[in-house]
């Protein structure tokens, strides 16, 4: 069942302005990306499955709650998708990590895949996919069959910015995926960029370009 969720909390959308301001420098893009990953994991995680153990608090024994099952995964979409994997692991530390190596081939657009690694049994775990542009859905999709294809069932994607052409390819691709944005935008450009957007979000995290 097609899901889409718009963090729209103040302080996001006020630090997705600034992000999205092209005097913003570097280091400023990177801070603020590592700001809004902590309340984007917030909603992305809110409604994890609790469970309660046994303590002892130093007045008496309490039956407390704890999160259920095995460590949640972080999957990170490479390069972008690291932005948001920091902040994310400052806010569940104990995660485990996957690293998705796709690049996107300029003429086609199709995503390109170069690297894997991932925890072996992701079929026991909740994998929440991270990559801040949602554009042509090229990228997500191929990420999401990758894992997919090596045993995870239980998926959320989690991005900064995504164009409504890309939420449309993605959810018919993984009805079953959640989606989590801050921001669904205009559209997609000529060249596959979402517009207004923010631009490379890796070039504009790592100073490159
Ligand atoms: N990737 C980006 O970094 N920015 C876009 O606008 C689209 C894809």
């Amino acid at each position: 069942m097609k899901s889409v969720t718009v963090v729209d909390h103040p302080l996001v959308q006020h630090k997705l302005t600034i992000m999205r301001d092209k005097e913003t420098s570097t280091a400023g893009f990177r801070r603020l990306l590592r700001e809004i990953s902590l309340l984007l994991g917030y909603e992305v995680t809110r409604n994890l499955e609790l469970t309660t153990k046994t303590i002892e608090t130093p007045l008496q024994t309490m039956e407390a709650p704890t999160l259920e099952g095995k460590k949640l995964v972080f999957a990170s979409v490479l390069r972008a998708g690291n932005g948001l994997l920091e902040g994310l692991l400052d806010l569940v530390p104990a995660a485990r990590v996957a690293h998705v190596g796709l690049y996107r081939d300029h003429d086609t657009l199709q995503a390109v895949e170069y690297f894997f690694k991932a925890p072996s049994d992701l079929g026991d775990r909740l994998v929440i996919v991270v990559d801040p542009m949602l554009a042509t859905a090229n990228s997500a999709i191929a990420a999401i069959d990758m894992l997919k294809g090596r045993g995870a069932t239980n998926l959320r994607f989690l991005c900064l910015l995504a164009a409504p052409e890309g939420i449309e390819r993605f959810t018919a691709a993984h009805p079953d995926v959640p989606v989590f944005t801050a921001s669904i935008d205009e559209r997609l450009n000529e060249k596959g960029y979402i517009v207004p957007g923010l631009g490379d979000a890796g070039d504009r995290m790592y100073g490159t370009k």
